[in-house]
């Protein structure tokens, strides 16, 4: 079967054309490669000994959306990633994120509207739950107001698709929503590629301690939280990778309960900023330059995700620990060095 993965060369995409291959599937990429590289498809092949289709344009091309479904009409169902996703430049260009993440969104599906059935499923993300009142955060949880055109755009996407999904009985869709996504595929083959200073803690401790940057700033330590440093719940993206894998295969099989389904994906543990140094320097064996700063704005305390719906309904359950994605995210920057 065909699969279609819209940023198939991004972070979360390429592991996930990856799991999808090794399922069996094919898997086609469209990536405008705004914010990657056209050399991942070298790793997503090394690793799963299949290059995938791959077809470079920009998904804001309407004319170009409807020619791709014309050239791919049996296609089973579509992993939607492509997006801009920088929380400060979603702020500085809101216009540029709507756009981006929102025309793009419609066009995919006035593609799929037109089939007899669909299957979709899309990259939402934690952020929609703002600073939830309770932990951990169940899928009942309300939304609350964006903090962000970024965030916004998440919130918009999933109502796009709902709505859609009211009215339309062939479209199966699935929003998974990624709480913080990190580490690397363990072949060292493809990992995170982050452009210029990495805003994500994890991408800036393994740059910190290859000597790139000089130093991590923890933002804040009079957060209320144990040790007064905000808690995430940090996921392999290799087990996020397989739960888009668990999710189009529940839609493929018919077994979904609903035409439009929200499932949180993430480990169900918090960990701290000071738990993630900790953690990178016990697999690492090194000494993080670290100090702490002011806190950054629009920051939330803590994050972590009820993961009951997706381990009892989905069916799937993350398995790796946070010291297993911090080994694999070093091993990762050793690798990219070592190119250089
Ligand atoms: C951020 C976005 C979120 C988005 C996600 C995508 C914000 C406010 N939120 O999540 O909407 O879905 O990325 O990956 O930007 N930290 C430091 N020092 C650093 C970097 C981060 O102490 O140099 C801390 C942060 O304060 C936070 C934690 O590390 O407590 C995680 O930060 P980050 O990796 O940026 O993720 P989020 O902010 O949770």
């Amino acid at each position: 079967m065909k699969i279609l993965v819209t940023g198939g060369l991004g972070f979360i995409g390429s592991h996930t054309a990856v799991e999808l291959q090794e399922a069996g599937y094919e898997v086609v990429i469209i990536d405008n490669c705004s914010n990657a590289s056209e050399s991942v498809l070298d790793g997503i092949e090394a690793i799963a000994g299949k290059r995938p289709v791959f077809e470079k344009f920009d998904l804001r091309n309407r004319e170009k959306v409807r020619e791709f479904f014309k050239k791919y009409p049996d296609l089973s169902g579509v992993i939607h990633f492509a997006a801009s996703k920088a929380v400060g430049e979603s702020v500085d260009e809101p216009l540029l994120y709507y756009e981006n993440n929102l025309t793009t969104l419609v066009s995919l599906l006035q593609e799929l509207e037109k089939k007899q059935r669909a299957h979709f499923i899309f990259s939402s993300s934690c952020t929609v739950y703002g600073q939830a009142d309770t932990m951990p955060i169940t899928e009942d949880a309300p939304v609350k107001p964006a903090e962000s055109p970024y965030g916004n755009t998440k919130q918009i996407g999933e109502e796009i698709i709902r709505d859609t999904c009211k009215v339309r009985d062939q479209l199966q869709a699935i929003s998974l929503r990624y709480f913080n996504p990190i580490g690397a595929h363990p072949s060292g083959r493809i990992g995170e590629l982050p452009l210029g200073v990495p805003q994500n803690l994890v991408p800036f401790i393994t740059q910190t301690a290859a000597g790139i940057r000089k130093q991590l700033s923890v933002f804040g330590d009079d957060y209320p939280t144990p040790d007064g440093t905000c808690i995430r719940d940090y996921i392999h993206v290799v087990d996020l990778a397989r739960a888009h894998v668990v999710a189009l295969e529940r839609l493929l099989s018919g077994n979904n309960d609903a035409n439009y389904e929200i499932f949180n994906v993430g480990t169900g543990k918090g960990s701290s900023v000071m738990e993630v140094i900790r953690s990178f320097e016990r697999v690492s064996g090194v000494a993080l330059n670290y100090k702490i700063v002011g806190r950054r704005p629009g920051d939330i305390t803590e994050a972590y995700a009820d993961t009951t719906r997706a381990n009892e309904v989905l069916g799937w359950k993350a398995e790796s620990s946070l010291d297993d994605a911090m080994r694999s995210a070093w091993a990762w920057e050793q690798e990219i060095r070592k190119a250089e």
